[in-house]
C-alpha cells in the first residue's frame, strides 16, 4: 500500500533538469528518474515529456491530482496505477501530465512493489519466466542531433558483440572496441581532441562512410584478438536529416543531398559493404513505405528498426506491422508514458514476430529499470551506449543479475 510520495527535480546527464519520484510503501521503496531525448531527435509521435507549461506545470498537476490519488493503492497493481495515470492526464498521449511524469510514478511504483516483495524488479514483471539476457548494442562514434561542431551526419555508429557468451563479455568487448577507435582516430587526426557526444560516443570531423570505416577496423582488431565476432550497425535519426519541402535528406558534413530512393539505394550499400547487422531509423517518421521497402530488401541479412516510426506506441506499432516495416522495434518507457504501455507494445511487437531492443535515452540518470525491463521482457538487445556512469548503470546491472541468476543467458543469433 502506497503510503507517502516525494518528489524532488535533480539533472540528468546533460545538465537538464528532470523529475525524480520516491514511493514509499509498507516495507518497501522504489525511487524513479526521467531520461530525456534531445531536442532535434526525439520522435514527433512520442509523449511530450511535460506539462505544456513545463516541468513546472507537471508537478503542479503531481502535486494536485496525482499524488492524493495514489496514496493508499496497492504498488503492485501496476495496471490501476498506470490506468490512473491515463484518467488523470485524459488525453491519448499523455499530453496533458508528460511522459516523464507518468513514466517515473509507473516506475518508481514497480520498483516499491517489488522491493516489498524482496524480489528484483524483473521478476515481478515476468514472475514465471523465462527471462533472457539481453545483448548490448553500443554507440561509439556519434552524430547529428547529439553531437556539436563538425560531426557525422547519422546519429549513431553502433557495435554489438553477437559472438559473446555473458552480459560481462558483451560489455566488455564493445568498451574495447570504443576504446580502440579512440586510437585510430587519434592516430588519423592530429588534431582529434578526443571529443565526445551526449552518450560519450567519439565525435570527430567524419563522414558517415569513414566513420564506418574506422568503426570496421576497430571491430577486425579486437575481433582478432579476442575471437568473438563484432558487428556494426546505425542508427540515423533520420527525421533530423529530412527536408519535407525539398523532400530530400540532408547530408551537411557530406555536402549532398539524397532523395528517398537514394537514400533506400545508399543504405543496402552500406549493409553490404560494411555487413551491417542493424539499422535504425532509416528514413523520416512518417514514411512507412520506406521502412517497408528496405525490410523487403535487407530484412534478411540485418535488422531494420523501428524508433521514432513507431515511438512505442501500440497504434503506431500495429500500423507498422500491417505495412511489415520494421523487423524490430526500440522500446522506450517514457515514450509511450507507463510500464503498462510499454509491455502492451512490447507484447504486440513479440507476437508479431518483431524483436525487442529497450532503450536509453541520450540525457540519462542512474537509473537502471530499462536492465530489468530488458530482461523480463526478453528483449533481443538492450541499447544503453558502452561508456559512462549513467550508460553502466544498467550494464552493470545486468551483470549483477547475471550473477545471481546463472541460468540466464544471451540469445544467441540475434
Ligand atoms: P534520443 O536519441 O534519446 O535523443 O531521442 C536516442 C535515439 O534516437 O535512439
Ligand atoms: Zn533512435
Amino acid at each position: 500500500i502506497i503510503k507517502e510520495i516525494k518528489y524532488r527535480t535533480v539533472f540528468d546527464s546533460r545538465g537538464v533538469e528532470t523529475l525524480e519520484v520516491d514511493v514509499f510503501v509498507d516495507g518497501g521503496f522504489g525511487r524513479a528518474a526521467a531520461p530525456f531525448g534531445a531536442p532535434g531527435s526525439r520522435g514527433e509521435f512520442e509523449a511530450p515529456a511535460y506539462s505544456p507549461e513545463g516541468l513546472d506545470g507537471s508537478i503542479k498537476i503531481l502535486n494536485q491530482f496525482i499524488i492524493p490519488s495514489l496514496i493508499g493503492m496497492d504498488a503492485s497493481e501496476q495496471h490501476k496505477i498506470d490506468e490512473l495515470l491515463k484518467q488523470i492526464d485524459g488525453t491519448p498521449n499523455f499530453e496533458r501530465i508528460g511522459g516523464n511524469t507518468s513514466v517515473v510514478i509507473s516506475t518508481a511504483c514497480a520498483k516499491a512493489a517489488a522491493d516489498a516483495l524482496n524480489m528484483p524488479l524483473f521478476k515481478l514483471m515476468a514472475p514465471e519466466g523465462p527471462w533472457s539476457m539481453p545483448l548490448p548494442l553500443g554507440n561509439v562514434i556519434g552524430g547529428g542531433a547529439h553531437s556539436m561542431g563538425p560531426a557525422p551526419d547519422m546519429q549513431e555508429h553502433l557495435v554489438v558483440a553477437v559472438g559473446a557468451k555473458t552480459i560481462k563479455e558483451a560489455i566488455k568487448l564493445n568498451l574495447m572496441v570504443h576504446e580502440e577507435v579512440g586510437k585510430l582516430l587519434e592516430k588519423r587526426d592530429p588534431g582529434f581532441a578526443g571529443g565526445t557526444d551526449d552518450e560519450n560516443a567519439w565525435t570527430a570531423n567524419l563522414d558517415d562512410v569513414q566513420a564506418l570505416e574506422v568503426l570496421g577496423e576497430a571491430c577486425r582488431k579486437v575481433s582478432q584478438r579476442t575471437g568473438v565476432e563484432i558487428r556494426m550497425g546505425l542508427d540515423l535519426a533520420a527525421d533530423r536529416l529530412w527536408d519535407p519541402e525539398k523532400k530530400v535528406y540532408r547530408y551537411w558534413r557530406e555536402g549532398c543531398e539524397r532523395t528517398t530512393r537514394e537514400q533506400l539505394d545508399f543504405l543496402c550499400e552500406l549493409i553490404e559493404r560494411f555487413n551491417l547487422i542493424y539499422v535504425e531509423d532509416a528514413f523520416n517518421s512518417n514514411d512507412y513505405e520506406s521502412f517497408s521497402a528496405l525490410n523487403k530488401r535487407c530484412g534478411d541479412r540485418c535488422i531494420i528498426c523501428a524508433d521514432d516510426l513507431y515511438a512505442s506506441n501500440p497504434e503506431r506499432t500495429r500500423a507498422g506491422i500491417t505495412a511489415r516495416s520494421a523487423g524490430a522495434m526500440i522500446v522506450k518507457p517514457n515514450q509511450v508514458g507507463t510500464i503498462t504501455g510499454a509491455h502492451i507494445t512490447s507484447q504486440l511487437a513479440k507476437e508479431n514476430g518483431l524483436k525487442i531492443i529497450l532503450s536509453h535515452r541520450s540525457g540519462e540518470t542512474m537509473d537502471d529499470s530499462i536492465a530489468h525491463l530488458a530482461v523480463a521482457w526478453k528483449a533481443t538487445m538492450i541499447k544503453t551506449g558502452v561508456k559512462g556512469g549513467e550508460r553502466l548503470a544498467k550494464l552493470n546491472e545486468l551483470i549483477r543479475i547475471e550473477q545471481s541468476y546463472k541460468e540466464m543467458v544471451i540469445v544467441q543469433g540475434i
